[in-house]
Order: C-alpha cells, then structure tokens, then sequence
C-alpha cells in the first residue's frame, strides 16, 4: 500500500486556475462507485429521467480525468445492473446507446491517457450496437498501460458469481482444474474483475445505502462512503473529500491494528 503525503496539482476545466489539494494517508487503489440519483436530479429540475443519464455522463468523463489525474489505478463504473431490465423499454434504450455517444468523444482523449477499457458483467445480452463500442473500445485500448476503467454493464455481483462457478466447473470437467483445488483466489479469478485489486473505496451518491447487488464478493472489505449529492452534481472535490475520508479510515480486515 502507497503511504501518500504529496500535493496534487492539477489544472481545473473551467478557470484554467491551478488548485492543490494535500491528500494524507494511504490512496485507494481501485475505487468503485454506484453512479445513483440520475433520474432524481431530473425530476428536481422538471426535465424527462433521460435528461438525468446525459448530464451523468459529464460526471462520468470528469470523474475519469480526476481520477487519473489523481494517480488511481483502477476505477469501476456501475452504469447498468442486471435489475435495470426493469425499467421502461425507453429508458432502457437510451442508456444502451450512451455507451457509443460516450466514446464517440471521448475516445481519443482516453487514449492520450493511456487508459484501458474493460467491461464487466453479462456483455453478451446488450443490444447489438452496444455489444460493438464494447467491442471497439476494447480493441481501440487493449495495449494501454494506464489506468484501467471497467464499466458495470448488465452487471450483478449474484450473477458474477454464478458464471465464475460454472466457468470452473467447465474447467474441471475439461481435466483443467480441480475441485480439490477450488479456494478463495480461484473464485475471484473467475469473475468478471479477474485477479484485479479488489475495490478498496466504494462511493455511492443520491443518498441510498445499500450495494444494488454492485461487486458483493470484492467488495468484502471495500470502505463504503455515501453521499447525498445526485451522481450529475458529483465533482472533483466530491472526489477528493471520498478519498481524504478513505485516508483517515483504519482497516483492520478482522486483526488488529
Ligand atoms: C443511476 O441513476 C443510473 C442507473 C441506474 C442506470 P438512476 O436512474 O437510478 O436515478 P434515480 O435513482 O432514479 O434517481
Ligand atoms: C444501482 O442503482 C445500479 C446502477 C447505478 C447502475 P439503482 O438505482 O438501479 O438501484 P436501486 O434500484 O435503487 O437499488
Ligand atoms: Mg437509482
């Protein structure tokens, strides 16, 4: 673990001023947050639920630069649960198309970056046209080096576990693998995260406390940090005060300190 006691610098987007901010403590290596509240922040403004997913998508792009400004190595995005099939067929489709528009502009601003894409959660049920930006941004930033973003689509942490189950049984039918052998480290390598840090910070906005079925098995001894603030409204400094709280949280993982 980084022991951190450096001054950040970096350039904010709207006065071109530099500010500092002085991060104590350790830095989480991989944070994943439930980007909540979309539809809220609509409705508080008299405007349709999908007028909330765009501007979401802003917090997103800013999210992203923070946190590679930041040095963060991972960063998982919950973009879509294998529950929002629920939800009107409408709303639906215009969150599987946000994906395109997304790195449609973003794309080379990400590759300047260095980060690498990566999807999570059952790909192969998105709609056509969604499974082909997962497909190209994979492609167009496989040999990367950076920070890694995984993006939650059609993902649950329930679901996640039952596939790496099967994976293994396939392989243990396939004389690959043994039951015998099956532990902790080999479930998570089955996931859908791979043998990737586990989340040390999940963020959750829009004020609900619970996971949503978002990483349950990595997300064990993950720090949770909740806010009020509806996911278009998260910024940088929301950001930084999640990760100055982090900072100061003692994790013990059952010892003693
Ligand atoms: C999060 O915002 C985005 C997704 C779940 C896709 P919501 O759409 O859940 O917003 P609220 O919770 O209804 O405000
Ligand atoms: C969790 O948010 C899923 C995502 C952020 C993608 P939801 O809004 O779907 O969760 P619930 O229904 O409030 O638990
Ligand atoms: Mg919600």
């Amino acid at each position: 673990m980084r022991e951190l006691k450096r001054l950040w610098t970096w350039r904010t987007k709207a006065d071109s001023q530099t500010a500092n901010v002085e991060l104590k403590g350790d830095l989480p290596a991989h944070i994943a947050i439930i980007m909540d509240g979309n539809g809220r922040w609509a409705n508080r403004r008299g405007l349709p639920r999908i007028a909330g997913h765009r501007a979401g998508m802003t917090t997103v792009r800013e999210v992203i630069r923070a946190c590679d400004d930041l040095g963060i190595q991972i960063l998982t995005l919950y973009a879509f649960s294998t529950e929002n099939w629920k939800r009107p067929e409408f709303e639906v489709e215009y969150l599987m198309r946000l994906p395109e528009e997304f790195f449609r502009s973003e794309m080379d601003e990400l590759a300047l970056r260095g980060v690498r894409v990566r999807f999570i959660g059952d790909t192969t049920k998105l709609p056509e046209y969604t499974q082909e930006t997962v497909r190209r941004s994979l492609e167009r930033t496989r040999d990367n080096q950076g920070m890694i973003v995984n993006f939650a689509l059609n993902y649950g942490g329930r679901a996640d576990v039952v596939q790496a189950v099967q994976k293994y049984a396939e392989e243990v039918a396939a004389g690959r693998s043994s039951w015998a052998q099956f532990d902790e480290p080999a479930l998570s390598a089955h996931l859908s995260t791979g043998s990737t840090h586990d989340p040390d910070l999940v963020i959750r906005t829009s004020g609900e406390m619970r996971l949503s079925n978002f990483l349950i098995w990595q997300a064990a001894y993950a720090e949770l940090w909740f806010t009020d603030v509806l996911w278009p409204d998260f910024r940088r400094e929301t950001l930084i005060e999640a990760i100055q709280d982090y900072g100061r949280r003692k994790r013990r993982f059952g010892g003693l300190k």
